[in-house]
């Protein structure tokens, strides 16, 4: 199956369970990490012909994605001798893909670059719509480019390694657009068999609907606001409060996917408060992450400090929150004049 991002000159093509021969006429770079390449590299030379390969690992984890890993990718890129013809191809999860692209989009002002996913999460979200970047101590992907893709291959062969919490993680982006754009999906995400979906034992239909439905929804999005100035916001529907949980925890306690289930439902109970949604909603949300083995609460040590945080977020303007809630199952809704009294009573709530 193929979706087409359709953005006029840097249109491209999402591959689902299409990859075949890739061949090119000039020096390709792959990106990726020990794991990925351990299990999967083999299959992807199998099918990869190229003037010249190189291969260069980063380390695995959210953890390091930043400005010091970043300058070792660049490194090996210049040690390569990549010219401004080559290809980078980002090979694994979010992390890489985010990084992958960010440095394909700087090197010599910029190269083309692939992206083939092994994650469920970055098939579903991070690898299409050409968001690149690095975290800092800041906060999470205030460094970046938006640098579009030339194509991304999301194969279900590579997501049966995964394991439960990294499928799960996936699957919370996934219920990010189902509760935002699309109602039915609830109902098919809670017709999935969870033990066979965890344990990556499920049917292929399984992971490729839940891609091809995902990159459907994101593509018409992406089409319509590519830089996110308005539409595209909404995709962030609970990252608000998970990219502050990511920031005080360091990246180092919970897989992207996870944090974003915790700020779901810490966005429901803000949508709740709202009347925005109602505790029929609320409590289908949570229960479908907890089908999924997901976390739907973190302890707030410090309600002020976590508060502080907010204001590092990309999507602010004039100091103002910008929150991204549930308006109703099935639609999104961007709040920028949330009492911050409101948000203080949920986040204490959390406390
Ligand atoms: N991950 C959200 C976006 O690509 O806009």
């Amino acid at each position: 199956m193929q979706i087409k991002v359709n953005l006029k000159e840097n249109a491209y093509q999402v591959y689902i369970d299409e990859l075949e021969n890739l061949e090119f006429n000039t020096k390709v770079f792959i990106l990726s990490n020990p794991k990925i390449s351990g299990l999967h590299l083999k299959t992807l030379l199998s099918k990869l012909k190229a003037q010249e390969i190189f291969i260069a690992t980063i380390k695995d984890g959210e953890e390091y994605k930043n400005l010091s890993t970043l300058e070792e990718i660049l490194n090996q890129m210049f040690n390569s001798k990549l010219d401004r013809k080559s290809i980078l191809i980002s090979f694994g999860g979010g992390v890489i893909s985010d990084m992958g692209g960010f440095a394909a989009s700087v090197y010599k002002r910029g190269i083309d670059f692939i992206n083939i996913p092994t994650t469920l999460l970055a098939c579903v979200d991070a690898a299409v719509g050409g968001k690149t970047g690095i975290n800092n101590s800041f906060g999470k992907n205030l460094i970046g480019t938006f640098y579009q893709p030339k194509a991304v291959y999301c194969e279900s062969e590579f997501l049966r390694t995964l394991g439960e919490r990294e499928l799960a993680a996936g699957m919370a982006e996934f219920i990010k657009m189902a509760v935002i754009f699309d109602k039915n999906l609830l109902d098919f995400i809670e017709s999935i068999d969870e033990k066979a979906f965890l344990n990556a034992r499920c049917e292929n239909e399984i992971f490729s609907k839940i891609i091809a439905k995902s990159v459907e929804l994101k593509a018409k999005v992406v089409e319509q606001d590519e830089k996110e100035s308005h539409l595209r916001m909404l995709l962030n529907y609970g990252h608000t409060f998970a990219h502050v949980i990511e920031n005080l925890t360091k990246y180092s306690v919970y897989l992207h996917g996870e944090a974003v289930a915790i700020g779901m439902n810490m966005a429901n109970r803000l949508a709740l408060n709202l009347k925005l949604l109602n505790e029929k909603e609320c409590d289908r949300i949570e229960r479908i992450l907890k089908k999924f083995n997901l976390p739907t609460h973190y302890k707030i040590d410090n309600v002020d400090a976590f508060y502080e945080v907010f204001f590092m977020d990309k999507k602010n303007s004039n100091q103002k929150l910008n929150f991204i809630l549930a308006d109703s199952l099935g639609k999104g809704l961007i709040k920028s004049d949330i009492d911050p009294k409101d948000i203080i009573k949920i986040l204490k709530e959390f406390s």
